[in-house]
């Protein structure tokens, strides 16, 4: 068996991956230009699973390195994980995603075609089902209506890759789109580190419980939702990275493009997640309620019974598990800074 191709490797859901593929018996050769990720982490991921991969410091646009990469290495599968990911950012910056994000996708696939690699895996998201879909999310449901260029990436790289597919029948092509990860590796080696103030839900509760910041803001709290404040499926990593490693299976026996859903199906609100960390952790976290931020849903999870009948994955970690993990990781980036 050749090695699988992981771009943004280092970052938070690649390098969890990378330590599961490589516990399940898998070469994996990581790609990352360290935008938003450190070299240690490469390391880290080699302590964890006992043996250490290739790490290729590059950008996963630049068809050069890419072609360095693929005669280096015989490369049978691609994970692309790598791209710009801020919601608010892009906003502000929609040409500067759109070029990040689709050029990587094209040298990629421009580099696969010229090698004979046949398998792409896509990091996609939730975000791509946009406001009219009903709740739960099911894969057959029409995508596309997003509310940000971000989001907007993560669709046209879909159809970038359906369309690739269907002009070269060789390929096979599994769109993941993740709910909402969180929770860490329960070594406390590797995490998320969001640079700056972080966006997203659980890296602002750990800073607060950490004490860098002196309160949460919970963004609304008059949402038609079962306690006013917004409802998500929220999935550990570790199991979002496990289902990478059955969609890799899936993708060496199917030909063409098949979507699943990485969630739990199951949907916490903001101060269900507050009461959780709290609970599981021994450390409150003090807010208060803030305006609703523009773009954010009332409620979205996912439906997970395609991706449990066709990958036999399903999520397994509770949210006391992610709460717990979150923790233990914000206490050790806090001792390695
Ligand atoms: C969750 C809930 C906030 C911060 C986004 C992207 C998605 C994916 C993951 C990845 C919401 C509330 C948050 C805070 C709060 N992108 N919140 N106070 O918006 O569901 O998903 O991140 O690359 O594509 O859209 O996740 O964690 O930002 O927010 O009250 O300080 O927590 O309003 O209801 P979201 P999130």
């Amino acid at each position: 068996m050749g090695s699988v191709l992981l771009t943004g490797g280092t970052g938070f859901i690649g390098s969890h991956t990378a330590v599961e593929l490589l516990l399940a018996g898998r070469d994996v050769v990581l790609l990352d230009d360290l935008s938003n990720s450190e070299a240690g982490v490469a390391e880290r991921i080699g302590r964890i699973a006992g043996r250490q991969p290739p790490f290729v410091r590059a950008d996963a646009a630049d068809r050069r390195a890419l072609r360095r990469v693929f005669l280096d290495w015989d490369i049978e599968a691609v994970v692309h994980f790598a791209g710009f990911k801020a919601v608010g950012e892009s906003a502000a910056r929609p040409l500067a995603y759109y070029r990040n994000n689709l050029d990587s996708a094209l040298s990629l696939l421009e580099t696969m075609a010229e090698f004979g690699c046949r398998r792409f895996i896509f990091s996609s998201s939730a975000t791509v089902y946009g406001e009219r879909c009903p709740v739960p999310y099911r894969e057959d449901m029409p995508a596309g209506d997003c509310s940000s260029p971000y989001g907007r990436t993560k669709y046209m790289i879909e159809e970038i890759l359906k369309d690739a597919a269907a002009a070269d029948g060789s390929l096979s092509v599994v769109l993941l789109r993740y709910f909402n990860p969180i929770g860490a590796h329960e070594s406390g080696l590797i995490g998320e580190k969001p640079s700056g103030i972080p966006n997203n839900l659980m890296p602002y509760i750990t800073q607060v419980a950490a004490g860098l910041r002196p309160r949460l803001n919970v963004f609304g709290n008059d949402y038609p939702t079962r306690d006013g404040t917004c409802v998500r499926d929220y999935i550990h990593v570790t199991d979002l990275a496990r289902g990478h490693l059955a969609a890799l299976g899936f993708a060496e026996a199917h030909r063409g493009t098949e979507i699943f859903n990485l969630g739990t199906g199951r949907g916490f609100s903001v101060l269900e997640v507050v009461r959780a960390f709290g609970e599981a952790t021994g450390q409150p976290v003090p807010f208060e309620f803030a305006p609703r931020r523009p773009g954010d849903l009332p409620e979205f999870y996912a439906d997970a019974s395609k991706a449990e009948a066709v990958l036999g994955w399903r999520a397994e970690k509770s949210l006391a598990d992610m709460c717990r993990d979150s923790w233990r990781w914000q206490q050790n980036a806090l001792k390695q800074d």
